[in-house]
């Protein structure tokens, strides 16, 4: 093995999502099967001792890629020098809330996390907000990292976007491997917008009636998070840590020919989205950037759902400004 290691940094480490990430990273599933990598940990002092206990079983996987572990109360050391930074510590909703209440509890933290990557990440930084509202926390980590470019913050909308494709796999009965180019608008809230405007399967466009649209594979994506939370009593981990691992892996990697992936990035303005907030688009992603797939014929229906989750996008940056977050 010649080449260093990559450094990634997780916050939250000793949560859920932490606990089913790590793993998979050091295993080599974020970057690739000839990439080693230096894990930073993340965590407030008093769950210190928990990533502790997380780094002793990583230890004892023996991973051949896992070129060590070090763990951090201070998010000034843990993004010292990184190159991928997984903002995954929050608190996560519980039943009967929506993301968007979290706004405040949340917000805080993605402030100095934005300053400390500003401060001391490599040149090649790139960051993907997990924790809770994504898209509105990783604005905020933006908004205090100027000298980074804005285009390395992005927000996961990955875990709808598999979402949507199960969903669909299901309904169609074909495998996942045979759907193109779904794609989630907006916000990772219930308001978010599952389009099949553009999807197709086997090559050819995908048919299904608006009725079931409607009422049956635009809700159940939009709120199978709160569906998740009311079976298990907790919210999704696993699926968000595949996720995560898909969000990246694609971001360093590319997209396959002839398809896309959704992910929440900085919108410049494209398909009307409000300029400078972090939307869900359908992208692709080349030489490491993720970029807007361009030119998509917006349909009557599809604008206004994309319209509607990018007002609460709004809504959430006029909080935070009010806030003084961002
Ligand atoms: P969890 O409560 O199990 O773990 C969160 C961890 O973050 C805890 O260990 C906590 O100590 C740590 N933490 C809190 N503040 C921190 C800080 N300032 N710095 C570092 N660590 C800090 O929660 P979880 O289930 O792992 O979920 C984490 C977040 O991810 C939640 O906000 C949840 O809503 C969100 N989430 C997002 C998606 C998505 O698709 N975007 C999916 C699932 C969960
Ligand atoms: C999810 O989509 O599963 C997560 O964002 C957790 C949540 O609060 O819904």
């Amino acid at each position: 093995m010649t080449q260093a290691p990559v450094n990634v940094t997780v916050t939250g480490a000793a949560g859920q999502i932490g606990y089913a990430l790590l793993f998979r990273i050091a295993s080599g599933q974020l970057l690739g099967q000839d990439v080693p990598v230096k894990l930073r940990l993340l965590e407030i002092p008093q769950a210190v001792k928990a990533a502790e206990g997380t780094a002793m079983e990583l230890d004892d996987g023996a991973f051949p890629l896992l070129s060590g572990i070090d763990i951090f109360d201070d998010p000034k050391q843990a993004f010292e020098g990184t190159n991928i930074a997984l903002l995954v510590g929050a608190r996560p909703r519980s039943k009967g809330m929506e993301r968007g209440d979290l706004l405040e509890a949340n917000g805080g933290i993605f402030k100095p996390q934005g300053e400390a990557i500003n401060a001391g990440a490599a040149d090649d930084i790139k960051v993907l907000v997990v924790g809770n509202p994504a898209n509105t926390n990783a604005l905020i980590a933006k908004s205090h990292a100027p000298d980074v470019p804005a285009d390395r913050f992005t927000a996961m909308t990955r875990l709808d976007h598999n979402r949507a494709l199960a969903q669909l796999s299901k309904k169609l009965g074909v495998p996942v491997t045979e759907l193109k180019k779904l794609a989630i608008w907006g916000n990772h809230s219930a308001t978010q917008y599952p389009s099949v405007q553009h999807a197709e399967v086997g090559g050819k466009a995908v048919e299904v009636d608006q009725a079931w649209l409607e009422s049956d594979f635009i809700p159940t994506v939009a709120k199978r998070g709160a569906a998740i939370i009311e079976a298990r009593g907790l919210s999704s981990a696993a699926s968000a840590a595949s996720a995560a691992i898909d969000h990246v892996y694609t971001w360093v990697n590319g997209t396959p020919a002839g398809d896309w992936t959704s992910a929440g990035v900085v919108s410049d303005g494209s398909y009307g989205v409000a300029e400078g907030i972090i939307s869900s688009f359908p992208v692709t992603a080349k030489n490491g950037k993720y970029e807007i797939v361009q030119g998509l014929e917006i349909d009557d229906f599809s604008r206004a759902r994309i319209d509607a989750s990018v007002a609460e996008l709004v809504e959430e940056r006029d909080t935070v400004q009010k806030l003084g977050l961002i």
